[in-house]
């Protein structure tokens, strides 16, 4: 017990304190809103900083404070503490000093949450995020081929210094989006569509994004990334995702890959240019480039490709599927499904060889 009488020694305590801090406060996150990339973040962490030195130096004075009286007035043999009814001028002072608090915090606060509500510029980028169980489906209105919308999933790209319109909707249960570095958060609500306040980027790179409201048991897996590109770099993958990686060369490995995939896959997923054309799952156009599978939780490699079309349940929980004679019932998605059991290993490789074949030009 000698050893854990030392915690009794408060001076030690503290140093253990402030050791602690500083080793939490070396740790760097992925995820951080103390290093904000856009005009928002800023906005963000400008409050977040007044507002943690307002109340930080609220409670140490009354800390402070309150440690002085304990120790001037503590009781002591022969001395009778002063009976008092009532101070006036203290009053005035615990109300008027609150006031001036809540002004200084309040002010800024209000305005901050007033300006999120304000319209995008006229020529702000839309993008339309839609959360899934458990992924994104990320939208760009017109931006497609033929006007159409240019759809992909969970990877969202962004040019730098151009403002960004995001909205955000739900296809099955509240989930939340939310890019630290960038922007957020904000909740995706079913039926009902939700804006974030308009924003710039002014570092290009990647981001990392996560749901932030716990929407079910992958609730933890649902990630993304937004990738913040130069306004050429993000034009050239606009135009790259409009002209897809073209088809394989008949007999080739990759057409027989492609083949498996549109007899199998094609009912829930999109390859533009090809015969799948399914929405339920992420369109899977421009896979190739995609740094992640399974909404930003493994690498995109051969391996884990193969192991997700074998059984993905394994590598992630998936929603319950409804059995097949439900699906018209449309309530959440059918889950993607097992193939060990009806494709050959040789099989799902050359599946798995064909979708990270889809590269952008
Ligand atoms: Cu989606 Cu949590």
């Amino acid at each position: 017990m000698a050893r854990l009488s030392h915690l009794r020694n408060p001076a030690l305590v503290a140093l253990l304190g402030i050791a602690v801090l500083a080793v939490i406060a070396a740790c760097s996150s992925p995820q951080t809103i103390f290093e904000p990339r856009s005009d928002a973040a800023d906005k963000i962490l400008t409050l977040y900083i007044l507002i943690i030195v307002v109340s930080g130096a609220i409670g140490a004075a009354v800390l402070i404070g309150m440690g002085y009286l304990l120790i001037r007035y503590r009781a002591r043999p022969g001395v009778k503490a002063r009976q008092i009814h009532g101070n006036n001028t203290l009053e005035v002072v615990w109300t008027i000093v609150p006031i001036l608090v809540l002004l200084v915090v309040g002010i800024p606060a209000i305005f901050g949450i007033v300006g999120m509500t304000r319209e995008p510029v006229p020529d702000a980028l839309h993008v339309r995020v839609i959360a899934h169980q458990w992924w994104w489906e990320v939208r760009y209105p017109g931006l497609g081929p033929n006007g159409d919308d240019l759809v992909t999933a969970n990877e969202i790209h962004v040019p730098i210094g151009r403002e960004i319109n995001i909205t955000i909707e739900s296809n099955d249960v509240i989930h939340s989006f939310w890019v630290p570095h960038l922007i957020g958060k904000l909740d995706a609500v079913p039926n009902h569509v939700n804006r974030l306040e308009p924003f710039t980027a002014s570092d290009t790179g990647v981001y990392y994004g996560q749901c932030a409201e716990f929407c079910g048991l992958a609730h933890a897996l649902m990630r993304f990334r937004v990738s913040v590109d130069t306004l050429g770099g993000f034009e050239g993958w606009v135009a790259a995702q409009n002209a897809p990686a073209p088809p394989p060369e008949d007999g080739t490995y990759l057409a027989s890959g492609q083949g498996i995939f549109i007899a199998n896959c094609s009912v829930c997923h999109t390859v533009n240019g090809t015969a799948a054309a399914g929405t339920f799952g992420p369109n899977l156009t421009g896979f190739g480039s995609r740094l992640t599978l399974g909404a930003g939780v493994w690498d995109n490699t051969q391996d884990n490709v193969e192991a997700w079309i074998r059984n993905a349940s394994e590598m992630k929980p998936l929603p319950p599927g409804l059995p097949d004679e439900y699906a018209y019932l449309g309530s959440g998605n059918p889950t993607m499904p097992r193939f060990d059991e009806s494709l050959s290993p040789e099989e799902i490789q050359a599946v798995s060889a064909y979708i990270r074949s889809l590269t952008l030009n």
